[in-house]
């Protein structure tokens, strides 16, 4: 079992020991330190939850951080942030929220996810999708998506209560 740095990065553990996405129950990718990634087909279109993430990210995150993850005068560009945080640092930070780290004005707020379906119930996918990008192996606006993935779309609407 690949054991992961505490603050490593994951992508990079990812190129030295072998790019071999796993499958999950659900057609998930899960890198060999146990954190979500992406696949990406020769065409360029990706896994479903890469999809989704982009999707998740435009409803619940793009009003602040900007189109594609690039970025606004208030919030971090999270396509650079998501080189140097771990998905674990990244979900603590989504869950719990985050103060004045960019800007010490006191005004600079991310907020708590942690009650809201609508983020906590697609997490890895928006990790995902941002990994990606951070990685800059998906461009801007909504990737294509190799395939449609029934099981992951209904576990997502279950974890919402539909
Ligand atoms: C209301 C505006 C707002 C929304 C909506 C928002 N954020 Fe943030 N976010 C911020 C601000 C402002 C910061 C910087 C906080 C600070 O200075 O510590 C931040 C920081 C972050 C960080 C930490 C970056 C770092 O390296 O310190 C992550 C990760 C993040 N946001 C992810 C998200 C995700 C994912 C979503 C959507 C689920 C989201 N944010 C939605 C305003 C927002």
């Amino acid at each position: 079992m690949a054991k992961m740095k505490p603050d490593a990065h994951p992508s990079k553990d990812t190129e030295t020991e072998g790019n071999t996405p796993q499958l999950s129950d659900l057609g998930e990718y899960k890198d060999p330190a146990g954190n979500p990634t992406y696949l990406i087909d020769s065409a360029g279109k990706v896994d479903w939850y890469t999809w989704r993430g982009y999707k998740k990210y435009m409803a619940n995150c793009m009003q602040c951080h900007g189109p594609d993850g690039l970025g606004s005068s208030f919030a971090p560009n999270l396509t650079d942030q998501l080189t140097a945080l771990s998905y674990y640092d990244f979900a603590g930070i989504v869950v719990s929220g985050q103060q004045n780290k960019w800007n010490p004005s006191g005004n600079s707020v991310m907020p708590a996810w942690g009650d809201d379906p609508n983020v906590m119930c697609s997490m890895d996918a928006i990790y995902t999708y941002l990994r990606a990008r951070a990685d800059g192996v998906v461009g801007r606006g909504e990737p294509k998506r190799i395939a449609n993935n029934k099981e992951a779309q209904d576990a997502e609407y279950k974890c919402l209560g539909f």
